[in-house]
């Protein structure tokens, strides 16, 4: 059938009907919000590059964490920033770390609110890479088996402290699988994993870096992290390799300039929950042009956030979380 006897405008005349036939729903309850928690004391500091997001103390962490529960969110990300960094991270492991403390003091304040934390060294060693770094043939890089035990370690600690959910981000062959048999030995049996299963290297991370202070103080992470003009398949061999580990829930990262691969994991794996990372760089650039009266934040937050959901995502990582929860 076609016009004039299809006429698809007979949708969209009254906002009752395009209301009836909304098909994406972007819901507070499939938003998690990251948090950046530092070491002492004094007032919250803004980050520069990306207005409105701090680096808290862990008296504010709690507040926001009770904010982020009134405001119906699925919960918090976790990113820890310590007061001492060394080549290995050893904060990152601590039971009376950064992290671990700051789990503690949210769920005693705020024990329904969803908790994640992120399972990675690079905001912990002074080098700045997401694990131990080792003399190899091509040059200094991370050693991937060497970091996995590391990595199983960080992450019973976090179990141990309160967690609700383990997100390993650090793309290391292996490290799901290694997350899953210490939690299991640890008699965590129950703890989900929420693996960064597709994460590529992306300039897009830049303000996040100084967020977290975690930038690498020599080359790049591209040894590790995917490269963006790979075949797109490459990304289903992550996910598919992940599940097969034992990851219960899976991560494509960033999102914005990565829908199409949103996309193509949704298609490939039906049912299982899908997580996109809204990065930093994604909100820092909305933020920078509304700030000029370039760009209305809240309608292209709000449109970027949909388009993707309507790629494919269950769930999103984003720091307009508690924005979104208050526009809708
Ligand atoms: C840690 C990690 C990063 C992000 C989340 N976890 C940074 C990186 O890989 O350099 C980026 C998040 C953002 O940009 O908002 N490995």
């Amino acid at each position: 059938m076609s016009f004039p006897t299809t006429r698809l405008r007979r949708l969209r005349y009254l906002p009752q009907m395009r209301a009836l036939t909304r098909h994406v729903q972007l819901s507070p309850s499939q938003l998690i919000l990251p948090l950046f928690v530092r070491d002492g004391d004094g007032p919250r500091q803004e980050i520069s590059s990306m207005p409105g997001q701090y680096q808290l103390t862990l008296a504010d962490l709690v507040q926001e964490a009770d904010a982020a529960r009134r405001l119906g969110l699925g919960g918090v990300i976790l990113f820890g920033i310590p007061a001492q960094k060394d080549e290995l991270g050893s904060d990152a492991c601590r039971d009376q770390g950064i992290v671990q403390r700051a789990v503690q003091a949210m769920k005693a304040a705020a024990p329904e609110l969803l908790v994640i934390t992120d399972v990675c060294f690079c905001e912990y060693t002074s080098h700045g890479h997401c694990g131990v770094v080792r003399d190899t043939s091509h040059g200094p890089d991370v050693d991937n088996d060497a970091t996995l035990e590391l990595l199983a370690r960080q992450a019973v600690s976090h179990a141990k402290a309160g967690a609700d959910i383990i997100a390993p981000s650090g793309m290391m062959d292996g490290m799901v699988g290694a997350i899953r048999r210490g939690l299991d030995a640890a008699g965590r049996t129950d703890m989900p994993i929420l693996s960064y299963a597709a994460k590529y290297s992306s300039a897009f991370y830049g303000p996040f870096r100084d967020a977290a202070e975690s930038a690498p103080q020599f080359g790049d992470r591209r040894s590790y992290q995917m490269d963006y003009a790979a075949d797109p398949d490459q990304a289903l061999r992550e996910v598919e390799q992940d599940l097969a580990e034992g990851a219960d829930l899976v991560m494509v990262k960033p999102a914005l300039a990565y829908l199409d691969i949103i996309h193509r994991v949704r298609t490939r794996f039906p049912g299982v929950p899908l997580a996109a990372y809204n990065v930093s760089g994604e909100y820092s650039m909305i933020k920078a042009a509304a700030r000029q009266g370039w760009l209305d934040e809240r309608a292209v937050a709000l449109e970027s956030l949909t388009a993707m959901r309507r790629a494919g995502a269950d769930i999103i990582l984003t720091y307009w979380a508690k924005d979104v929860a208050r526009w809708l």
